[in-house]
């Protein structure tokens, strides 16, 4: 029976297992790997959907994804503090759910991962539109600088992105962190002064009405921003490749995911309160669909007439500063998040590398994938799979869909974790473990909960790639992994 092949932990720990990945990370790069991951095309960009979808209230929306985030996390500190290996949430479910629920969380982290990478880099591609117009007063062709989407044929910046950062994972991890390490510091940096500059021009009467769209609307923002917060995880897909896993692994989580929360909040506070946030209404009085032809339309009207409602903006926290009257730090504001963007791709590519290469390490996959290169040690063969698939969604999808797809993964990732960490707690209850999540009796049911309420908050599309996806991964294990699984063969033999 399938749901009991299980890969025992002690196996899963046991030296022999371990590929030779070099460990070189310490708690203070988990902890910048993490924020590296976390902090991107969320704020820097889909701030502007949630306010379509919530309006102020998407201060809520903030508030409602951080917590379950937060909740998932320390889930996910537990058992990756217990099984420091790479291959995050798909590794924890072989262990405790059976392969079957292994291999669906690992292709759904592939939704998490790899469709993460490509909305950054379209978020990426409009921030690099905006700062050719707003500091060189020149607009690239709609063709070559959108999908097909909105009218345009290729989105080649999001592409070139894509390719380039490729080459970094290529040449390898050290090197990658020190380079996310600079990138991460233009960030905080960014956010920091974008908080500065705003919040003192704050008005009250910009929070009023505070949730035009209702409960129904802040759930739906929350839905969507929890991409904002996706990443953390990337931390313990690094764990095979860090010092001291058990003590390094949890503080990078928790510490990363920490930093963003408080950055988000007040990041949104000062968008709201500088320019305000009201989505806009069709006649009807019905607030328009984000990425929907209605809403570009009207969006284009409004600009004609030199209005720019953020709800419009792909390029939300600069297009703030140059309205609030700091024109040139808006573009350096753009700068910083053409600089930093590529960071979150990275990270994002790296935790997708990781996972296709436990998978092909336990013979789901095939074996090439989990080939290291001589010089570099890296998994080349598994980044340039990746490369392809990343570039090629980023070339023709549009963010805001990317993004919603991308959740829809990562929910599921989630759900699935807390039910293992809640399952080993039974029936492994005398397993050290380095962290252990506080109340887990509470905070797992919650982590359930709350992950499973915001799937159902998704755009109808998003909930629907899900199950397909799903359905084409379980055609390929019954066709391949089921009959070349590593545990299988030695359940056999
Ligand atoms: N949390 C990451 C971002 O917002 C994926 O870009």
């Amino acid at each position: 029976m399938i749901f009991w092949r299980i890969k025992p932990l002690d196996v899963i720990l046991s030296p022999s297992e371990q590929k030779s990945l070099h460990r070189s990370l310490g708690a203070w790069q988990l902890t910048l790997l993490g924020i590296g991951a976390i902090i991107g095309t969320g704020i820097f960009v889909l701030t502007a959907e949630a306010a379509q979808k919530a309006g102020p209230g998407m201060m809520l929306s903030f508030v409602i994804a951080g917590f379950v985030c937060a909740v998932a996390a320390l889930c996910y500190a537990e058992l990756s503090s217990m099984v420091p290996v790479s291959g995050s949430a798909y590794t924890y479910s072989y262990a405790v759910l059976g392969e079957l629920i292994a291999w669906m969380v690992g292709w759904a982290l592939m939704l998490e991962y790899a469709v993460a990478a490509s909305a950054v880099a379209v978020g990426w591609s409009g921030y690099l539109v905006g700062l050719l117009r707003g500091s060189l007063n020149w607009s690239p062709p709609v063709a070559l600088t959108e999908g097909p989407y909105v009218g345009g044929i290729i989105n080649l910046p999001a592409v070139a992105i894509c390719l380039l950062v490729s080459v970094f994972l290529l040449v390898g991890t050290r090197e990658s962190a020190v380079f996310n390490a600079i990138l991460v510091a233009v960030k905080i940096i960014a956010l920091t002064v974008f908080v500065g500059l705003a919040l003192p021009h704050a008005s009250l009467d910009h929070f009023s009405p505070f949730m035009p769209l209702g409960l129904e609307g802040v759930t739906g923002a929350a839905a969507s921003i929890f991409f904002a917060y996706v990443g953390f995880d990337a931390v313990s897909t690094a764990a095979e490749e860090t010092r001291n896993p058990q003590r390094n692994v949890p503080i990078g989580l928790i510490s990363s995911l920490a930093v963003c929360t408080v950055f988000y909040l007040l990041v949104a506070a000062g968008a709201i309160g500088s320019v305000g946030a009201q989505p806009l209404l069709d006649a009807s009085g019905q607030a328009y669909a984000p990425g929907s032809a209605g809403l570009a339309e009207q969006c284009r009207n409004l600009l004609a007439e030199n209005n720019r409602p953020l709800v419009c903006s792909r390029d939300a926290l600069a297009q703030v500063l140059r309205q609030t009257g700091f024109e040139q730090v808006g573009n350096l504001l753009g700068l910083a998040a053409f600089l930093a963007l590529p960071s979150v791709i990275l990270m994002m590519m790296y935790g997708q590398t990781r996972i296709f290469f436990v998978m092909a390490r336990d013979g789901l996959l095939p074996e090439p994938l989990s080939r290291i290169h001589p010089r570099f040690k890296t998994p080349h063969v598994v980044t340039a799979v990746t490369a392809l698939g990343v570039t090629l969604a980023a070339a023709f999808l549009p963010v805001g869909k990317l993004a919603d797809i991308s959740n829809s993964g990562t929910l599921f990732a989630f759900m699935v974790v807390a039910l293992a960490v809640m399952i080993l707690r039974v029936r492994d209850s005398g397993r050290p473990r380095p962290f252990r999540t506080p109340l887990i009796w509470v905070i797992g049911p919650m982590a359930l909960v709350g992950c499973f309420t915001l799937f159902l908050f998704l755009p109808p599309v998003a909930k629907l790639v899900f199950p397909v996806w799903s359905a084409i991964g379980l055609c390929f294990y019954f066709l391949y992994g089921y009959h070349r699984s590593h545990v299988a063969r030695s359940e056999s033999s």
